[in-house]
């Protein structure tokens, strides 16, 4: 339902206003796996598993053709559209950095998952973490140090022991509410230039206050506001260094009055140049 509330919401004519040529390419629907029984301790694991193929392979292509936008949907689809865009940059030779805009960390393995929803370890996978039997081996690990987690305010032990060995960035609602929130994107985005990077970008729903963007499922308060999340988008287009986008964890079903998949494509609008006023400079430096 996701994708298909972006194109009510004007995803499509957003983006056409602003210059850019879009291509639909339609909803994608992984064949011919084995059906997962309803009881299992991890939830729709075969579904979940042929779409990390299907993912991966149509997100290397659709960067090779574009600036790809991802709709979701479940955030187990980031495994999918991360690996495959790593695989892109690779391919390329150039460094490869992903800013996952999230309440969450989404950095369980298979194993340490307390809700057996997948939603919960994409970061895992696509980082190299071990413990996904049955996935396709990730060919391009995504480096550490090239995680930048913003927007962290829901955890599990689990999840934080295992991130505390780790060089991913991560930036919780505390560090933003007393710096705010353009100084660790900041750090982030002068890291990414440094190495002519290419930055994928995967928002949740969940990144955003329940109270402006309550179409999901996993709703955690205090998020970031409408403001900083404007904000976060108008520094991404301006940095140039973007190169692919996730908008997941939309559940229509959830919404009022579509007002969640508007602000949804909003900001999509933001990232890819929607402006009040033309800047002159870019916003890090
Ligand atoms: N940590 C929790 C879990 O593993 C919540 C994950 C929420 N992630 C998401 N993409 N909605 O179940
Ligand atoms: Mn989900
Ligand atoms: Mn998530
Ligand atoms: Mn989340």
């Amino acid at each position: 339902m996701g994708p298909d509330a972006y194109r009510t919401a004007g995803l499509r004519e957003s983006l056409e206003d602003l210059g850019h040529s879009v291509e639909d390419l339609g909803n994608l629907r992984p064949q011919g796996y084995a059906p997962d029984a309803e009881d299992n301790d991890l939830h729709a694991l075969n579904e979940t598993i042929a779409w990390t193929e299907l993912l991966t392979e149509t997100a290397e292509s659709a960067c090779a053709r574009g600036f790809p936008i991802f709709l979701g949907g479940d955030h187990s689809l980031a495994a999918g559209t991360v690996a495959g865009a790593a695989n892109h940059a690779k391919a390329l030779g150039r460094a490869f950095f992903v800013l996952w805009l999230d309440a969450h960390s989404d950095f369980h393995t298979p194993q340490s998952t307390d809700s057996g929803n997948l939603h919960g370890t994409p970061v895992a996978y696509f980082a190299g973490r071990g413990g996904f039997e049955g996935f396709p081996k990730v060919q391009n690990p995504v480096k550490e140090e090239n995680i930048c987690m913003i927007g962290l305010r829901s955890v599990d032990a689990a999840e934080r022991a295992a991130l505390q060995d780790t060089k991913i960035r991560r930036h919780d609602m505390r560090e933003i509410d007393e710096n705010g929130i353009a100084r660790p994107l900041s750090a982030f985005l002068e890291h990414v230039a440094a190495q002519n990077g290419m930055l994928h970008v995967s928002l949740d729903v969940d990144f955003l206050d329940p109270s402006v963007a309550p179409a999901v499922g996993t709703t955690v308060p205090g998020g970031a506001t409408v403001r900083e999340a404007h904000l976060v988008m108008e520094m991404l287009h301006d940095c140039e260094l973007v190169t692919s986008l996730d908008l997941v964890e939309l559940n229509p079903f959830l919404d009022e009055r579509g007002r969640t998949a508007k602000l949804m494509v909003d900001l999509a609008a933001s990232a890819l140049g929607r402006r009040v006023f033309d800047r002159t400079t870019r916003s890090f430096s």
